[in-house]
């Protein structure tokens, strides 16, 4: 396919593939050369929620770490908006605490200061027309003073009953509309809605002020190294594409497990629980890339329009009670210590029917995959931390072994290790050496961490870069958010009108309810 191709917009304009994101001009860079550093032109981010923890934990860190391999304009600027009584120089000192505490590159004082003249905060709360009329014109100064050119990105870093207000004031003051020849973008942190009908209020909000290519839903996993790596194993190669099918998969199990508790977060977690906090985004997404048919190409339309397909295609089983469980984590034990259970965590309902856990079994209705379950689980306080895409194959159709050869023979697996221990492991028989016929499971690996010797960055690096550059790809478009809440929904109102989650001790793998729904597929979860 040649490039300028047309692609017929998701969102409603017409766009040509091949259409280079804004970026800096320089004479010395081949726009076409990918292997060059991709760097952010003039720009400046606003960060509202700016006093809560994914602020300080991630994208303070991220926006540093970025200035520190120099991906980031001399004048980049940060503009921090919050309630909290706080000059400059006490914003100043927070991003630098966070930097400190949580960034993944070397604390070096030229960067520091470098990024350091370039931020300010305003004080306020978002129903303050005053406070976004400083912003506004906080934002004309670092124009003038740091070079930033208009172009600024707004990211809601709050819970979503609040967007609709901070998106109408941005638009009220003038904010959302570009000085010509720049761009203003919106990015919207998840949970975006917390049903179908929320999160198509919420889009129709933000689509009232800001061009739909100029809103970045954030989706973290997508901004993962291993995540991209999928379209990289699957299109790149030509070995794994073949069987990747109905033909041979037996299933496919995708697994997001977490040791820690709710922490500090029982406001946000308490009511949503595991699915809608996990599986409406993170997981679909990754059985999106997973079950894909290629695209024509990486154009962002292009990579959308067959993760919509595979999102449509999707059917849930007739039985719910049967192929779907929720959990809640009792008390138990982890790492040597003794937990409590989600029930008496602070702030908690001692009442609360929120799942910690969730397992879902899907298949998807095409040529590709009709009959291959989809099995999805992700909960709290279970083993250990690790998420893993196993796809796993059928067994050969007629082993020529006598039957105590093969007794120890498992299914064959292509296991993507999203984290920790980064990598790609395949799973087959192999003879055991000796003077009889015996075939035991052994793995062949791939390790990010042997085979590359650079780091890969934290997902929040790669997602503030590509909004700075308007670079699409690794964002869920609006299309795809409404599916995976149709897709969710009726399993949460489901739970809702049976019953309670079923609890399962803190440190184990989810509930026996969880082994049970594979067990009568013939199947059992892998313990990664
Ligand atoms: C977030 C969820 O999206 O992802 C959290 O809201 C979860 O509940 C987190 O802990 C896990 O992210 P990661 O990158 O540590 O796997």
């Amino acid at each position: 396919m040649s490039n300028g191709q047309a692609f017929p917009d998701l969102e409603g304009s017409e766009v040509t593939q091949g259409t280079v994101p804004q970026q800096p001009a320089n004479p010395l860079r081949d726009p076409a050369d990918r292997r060059l550093p991709r760097i952010a032109g003039p720009s400046g981010l606003v960060i509202f929620g700016v006093t809560g923890d994914l602020s300080r934990k991630k994208l303070m860190p991220a926006i540093y770490d970025l200035a520190n391999r120099g991906l980031l304009p001399p004048g980049f600027s940060l503009v921090g908006f919050a309630r909290r009584e706080w000059e400059d120089e006490d914003f100043a000192k927070e991003v630098h605490d966070a930097v400190k505490e949580h960034a993944r590159t070397p604390f070096r004082e030229e960067v520091w200061q470098q990024l350091a003249k370039g931020m300010r905060f305003v004080q306020g709360t978002f129903d303050d027309d005053a406070a976004f009329d400083t912003l506004r014109q906080t934002i004309e100064d670092l124009d003038k003073a740091q070079g930033t050119s208009g172009n600024f990105a707004f990211y809601l870093s709050v819970p979503p009953k609040f967007f609709p207000n901070v998106v109408q004031q941005l638009k009220k003051h003038g904010l959302a509309d570009p000085p010509k020849g720049s761009w203003r973008r919106a990015v919207i942190e998840k949970p975006f809605g917390h049903n179908l009908e929320s999160a198509q209020e919420l889009n129709k909000v933000v689509h009232e002020v800001f061009p739909r290519d100029e809103v970045f839903r954030i989706d973290h996993y997508l901004g993962k190294e291993t995540v991209q790596n999928i379209l990289a194993l699957r299109f790149a190669n030509s070995m794994f594409e073949p069987i990747w099918n109905r033909s041979y998969v037996d299933h496919v199990q995708i697994t997001m497990a977490e040791d820690i508790g709710i922490g500090g977060r029982a406001g946000y977690y308490d009511g949503i629980g595991s699915a809608r906090d996990v599986i409406q985004n993170h997981l679909l997404q990754l059985m999106a890339l997973t079950a894909i048919e290629e695209p024509a190409s990486f154009h962002p339309k292009a990579l959308v329009a067959e993760k919509l397909k595979v999102l449509s295609a999707v059917q849930l089983p007739k039985d719910l009670g049967l192929h779907t469980v929720r959990g809640q984590y009792a008390s138990g034990w982890q790492g040597g210590e003794e937990v409590l259970g989600y029930l008496d965590e602070d702030g908690i309902d001692p009442n609360s029917k929120t799942d910690t856990f969730a397992a879902i079994k899907l298949e998807i209705n095409n040529r590709r995959w009709a009959g291959v379950p989809f099995y999805l689980r992700t909960g709290k306080r279970l083993g250990r931390r690790v998420t893993e895409i196993a796809v796993v194959f059928q067994r050969a159709p007629y082993l020529p072994f006598d039957s105590y050869a093969t007794e120890e023979l498992g299914q064959n697996a292509l296991v993507i290790r999203v984290q920790p221990d980064e990598g790609v492991t395949v799973r087959f028989g192999s003879k055991v050496p000796g003077t009889s016929m015996e075939v035991r499971d052994v793995t062949m690996d791939f390790a990010y961490g042997e085979s590359f010797t650079e780091s890969s960055p934290e997902a929040y690096e790669r997602l503030i870069l590509d909004v700075l550059l308007g670079d699409a790809n690794l964002f869920p478009r609006h299309q795809e958010v409404e599916l995976s809440w149709e897709i969710l929904d009726p399993i949460e109102k489901y739970w809702d009108q049976h019953g309670k989650p079923a609890q399962y001790p803190a440190g184990t793998w989810g509930p026996a309810e969880a082994d049970e729904m594979l067990a009568r597929d013939g199947r059992s979860w892998r313990r990664p």
